[in-house]
C-alpha cells in the first residue's frame, strides 16, 4: 500500500472505489450529515458517484484532494484532506471521522500532519478551514493548530466561518 503519509498512531492514503461502503457509512453519520451536509449518498451507486465526482477528480486535477485515514491496524477511520473551492483564495483542510473514532486526538494528529505536508509539497502559503458557527469541535481543533479566525461570510445562503493557516 502507498501512504501519502505516516503519524504514530495513523495513515493516509488515496480512496479506491474499494471504500464507497465506508464512505456510505461516514457520510450518513449524524456529525457530517449536521456539520457537513447531507450528500445524498444512501447506495453503492451514490457512494461510488461521490467518489468519483469528489475525491477521485480532485486526485486527477490538483493532485491532492480527501483521503482515507486508517488506523495502523488499518481499520478505516477517517477523511483527511485538502480541497479547493470556487469562492475560497486558499486551499482548505477537510477532515471527519467516523463517531467511535473521537475523543482520541486522532484527528488533531492527522490534520496536523496533512497541512505541514501539503505546505511543502504543493508550496502553499497558507492553508484555510470553513467551519459552521455550531461546529465547536473543529473549531476547537483548527485553534489548537494555530489557524487564525479571519471573518464570517454567507455562502449559499449559510454562514461560515473562515479559518486561515500560514
Ligand atoms: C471534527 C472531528 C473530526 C473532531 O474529532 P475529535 O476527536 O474531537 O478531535 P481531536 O482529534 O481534536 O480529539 C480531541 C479529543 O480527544 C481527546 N484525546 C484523547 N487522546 C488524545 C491524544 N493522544 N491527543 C490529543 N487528544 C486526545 C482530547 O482530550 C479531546 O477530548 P474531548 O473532546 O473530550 O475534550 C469530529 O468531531 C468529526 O468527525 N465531526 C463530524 C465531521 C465534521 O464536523 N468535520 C469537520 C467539518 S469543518
Amino acid at each position: 500500500m502507498q501512504y501519502i503519509l505516516s503519524t504514530e498512531r495513523l495513515s493516509l492514503r488515496k480512496l479506491t472505489h474499494a471504500d464507497w461502503s465506508f464512505i456510505l457509512e461516514l457520510v450518513n453519520t449524524e456529525g457530517w450529515i449536521k456539520f457537513i451536509g447531507d450528500r445524498n449518498v444512501h447506495s453503492e451507486a451514490d457512494a461510488l458517484r461521490y467518489l468519483n465526482n469528489g475525491p477521485l477528480a480532485s486526485y486527477r486535477e490538483n493532485d491532492f484532494g480527501l483521503w482515507l485515514v486508517e488506523s495502523k491496524g488499518g481499520e478505516k477511520i477517517g477523511l483527511c484532506g485538502i480541497l479547493t473551492r470556487a469562492y475560497l483564495q486558499n486551499p482548505d483542510v477537510g477532515f471527519a471521522f467516523l463517531p467511535e473514532y473521537t475523543g482520541k486526538g486522532f484527528a488533531i494528529e492527522i490534520v496536523k500532519a496533512t497541512i505541514q505536508y501539503a505546505m511543502k509539497h504543493w508550496q502553499f502559503e497558507k492553508i484555510s478551514a470553513i467551519i459552521i458557527p455550531t461546529n465547536e469541535r473543529s473549531i476547537n481543533l483548527v485553534e489548537r493548530l494555530g489557524f487564525a479566525f479571519v471573518e464570517r461570510f454567507k455562502h449559499e445562503n449559510e454562514t461560515l466561518l473562515l479559518f486561515t493557516y500560514g
